[in-house]
């Protein structure tokens, strides 16, 4: 993990092999990652860029196209000479994954380009490419030999989300993968896990020793997690109406917020101990009945509104989306985790498109304290208990507590005592991935999902995709773009005497 305050090591020589180098996801953030890197001197001294293109390239063709790309996505302003030493030590290759022949030709290709730029074999393959295109890559990758570890080189490959749509694919994809890359070689990437405020949710909990010994069901009442955007779903219709709001972020984004924030505490700060913890917290979360799932979870819809100045047409009328599609863009769950530190804690947790603010964050909701001694006050109400980790757009931690209002009567208000990011730490506009990027470099797959991480996240919400699915229409309600999200989804707390926390 990049550490602000010591000077990380550089990471050993290596090849990046970018499978998807024309694609947006290589123009919008692995380029300008790879630039932000070579700024703070973080890219290891002998390094190659190869992309893989299905149609060949010339390289001046390819360099142009990440220039352009990489002076509009840049978080910083863009140093024409390091922007230029950077992409001069890219190849573009040519390799179709229909085309077993072409892979065999990757590898002449590697051992040539290693020995005149020095990488000494190593060579991490990031596929910025389309899910469905992991697995062919990965078995062409591994039928060609590429990634098979011998003479002191590591092999490494990159996999962003998702990571299948459902519990059975989930799995299918990891067996397929793990066939060919081991897990120490396996990054699969959850951008959540770049956000320093996400990171930092362990160091709160465990460098600090006041958290810790309050952080279970005798104090806690109840934990909510909130991922609101505003954007609403835009040119992306073919993708979302296929996979919804729940598959989109909950078994990954909200699940790695949930398993950071539940975890039991590891021995170690490494990878094989964060990731068992978590996959083991994840693995506790009830499995409910299709009659409970429903009961316990709210799917919205959005229907037209305003998101700001922002006209937004209803969800069905987005390019690409059915015009009676059932697919979710606004989903709230509660959630529990079946084991002695959490029995009897209700975890609400909600996230959708096209609402009024954007926010994620994480609500940590403390038991009341009893209101006996205020009885003969003035003191009409104790206000709640909070500990509020911002994510989004705000970073920082707020503690929300009672305090006297000054004067000659007993009067009690709630108050904040906050941290801002901001104001402590001084940091470099970034993308998030040159934490994940540099990572895997240096082989620690901390922030990375280990197999059975991701399959016990799919474990948790396969009951409300089945139920979902079985309701169809049923059960789906509307909700006007740029609002707060379904009335429904205070009806899931208001039921348990709780109400979300207002967003502001
Ligand atoms: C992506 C989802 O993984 O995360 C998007 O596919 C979503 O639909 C995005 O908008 C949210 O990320 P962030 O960092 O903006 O909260």
């Amino acid at each position: 993990m990049v550490d602000a305050s010591k000077k990380p090591q550089k990471p050993e020589p290596c090849c990046f092999v970018i499978f998807g180098v024309t694609g947006d996801l290589t123009h919008r953030l692995v380029i300008p990652a790879l630039y932000n890197l070579a700024e703070s001197g973080l890219l290891p001294d002998k390094f190659c860029i190869v992309g893989i293109a299905r149609k060949k390239m010339s390289d001046d063709e390819l360099r142009q196209s990440l220039m352009d790309g990489l002076n509009k996505h840049a978080t910083r302003p863009v140093k024409k000479n390091i922007a230029e030493k950077l992409l001069s030590c890219l190849t573009c290759l040519e390799a179709s994954n229909d085309d077993p022949a072409s892979f065999d030709q990757l590898s002449k290709s590697f051992e040539k380009l290693e020995k005149d730029k020095g990488t000494r074999g190593n060579r991490l393959f990031y596929l910025a490419v389309p899910p469905s295109a992991f697995a062919p890559i990965a078995e062409q990758l591994g039928h060609a030999g590429l990634l098979r570890e011998e003479h002191g080189a590591w092999r490494r490959l990159v996999v962003e989300k998702p990571f299948g749509t459902d519990l059975a694919s989930a799995k299918v994809l990891n067996s397929k993968l793990l066939k060919i890359a081991d897990e120490h070689q396996s990054y699969r990437i959850d951008h959540y896990l770049s956000k320093e405020t996400v990171q930092n949710i362990l160091v709160l909990r465990f460098a600090n020793g006041m958290f810790e010994p309050i952080w279970n069901r005798n104090h806690i009442d109840h934990i909510q997690i909130t991922v609101d955007e505003k954007l609403a779903v835009g040119h992306r219709g073919s993708f979302y109406d296929a996979t919804g709001a729940l598959r989109d972020m909950v078994p990954n984004h909200l699940f790695q917020l949930l398993s950071l924030v539940t975890m039991e505490p590891p021995a170690r700060f490494d990878a094989q101990a964060v990731r068992s913890e978590k996959a083991e917290v994840l693995a506790a979360i009830q499995t409910q009945s299709s009659e409970d799932a429903l009961k316990n979870s709210v799917r919205g819809q959005y229907r037209a509104g305003k998101v700001g100045d922002e006209a937004i047409e209803d969800y069905r009328k987005t390019p690409d989306v059915k015009s009676n599609s059932t697919t979710e863009t606004y989903a709230a769950l509660k959630l529990t985790i079946d084991n002695w530190r959490w029995a009897g804690v209700p975890f609400y947790l909600r996230t959708g498109k096209a609402l009024g603010i954007k926010r994620t964050e994480v609500a940590i909701k403390f038991k009341q304290a009893p209101f006996a001694m205020f009885r003969d006050t003035p003191v009409d109400r104790l206000s709640q208990n909070y500990l509020v980790i911002s994510i989004e757009p705000t970073e920082g931690i707020t503690l929300q507590f009672n305090t006297k209002v000054p004067g000659p009567t007993v009067s009690i208000d709630g108050v904040e005592m906050k941290f801002r990011y901001k104001d402590y730490f001084k940091t470099e506009p970034s993308t998030g991935y040159e934490t994940l990027i540099y990572d895997c470099m240096i082989g620690d797959n901390i922030l990375f999902q280990r197999a059975d991480g991701v399959e016990a996240g799919w474990q948790a919400v396969q009951p409300f995709l089945d139920a979902w699915k079985k309701a169809g229409a049923d059960g789906l309600v509307g909700y006007k773009a740029g609002s707060e999200g379904p009335e429904e989804a205070d009806e899931l707390l208001a039921r348990d005497g709780r109400h979300w926390r207002k967003l502001t």
